[in-house]
């Protein structure tokens, strides 16, 4: 395992959004509500990227058909149970946010 540093810390804050691509999947790292999620940058429906998603209440809904999937679990919601998001655990090392991914 390999731990990729994605952003410090000082720079989180709600609202923050920022587009990697890490190992070839792209990924968005976001904060709302408080919480910073790592997310697969694209929607299991249709391959939407999230990047200009609205997010409340922990969910974020996908601007290409609107499909909604918790934050927290990656579960869909809306239109129903579904695919779900994929989502990447954060870990921090120093001062750095990042994520742990298989060599
Ligand atoms: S591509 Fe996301 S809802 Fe269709």
């Amino acid at each position: 395992m390999q731990f990729h540093a994605l952003e410090k810390l000082m720079f989180l804050e709600d609202g923050y959004r920022r587009e990697f691509v890490l190992q070839g999947i792209p990924m968005l790292l976001l904060q709302e509500e408080g919480q910073v999620h790592l997310i697969r940058n694209q929607c299991p429906h249709r391959g939407q990227a999230f990047t200009t998603a609205d997010v409340s209440n922990g969910r974020i809904r996908c601007p290409g058909h609107g499909w909604s999937f918790e934050l927290a679990s990656g579960e869909c919601r809306l239109p129903g149970p579904g695919p779900c998001l994929t989502r990447y655990e954060l870990d921090s090392q120093g001062n750095q946010i990042g994520v742990w991914l298989p060599d």
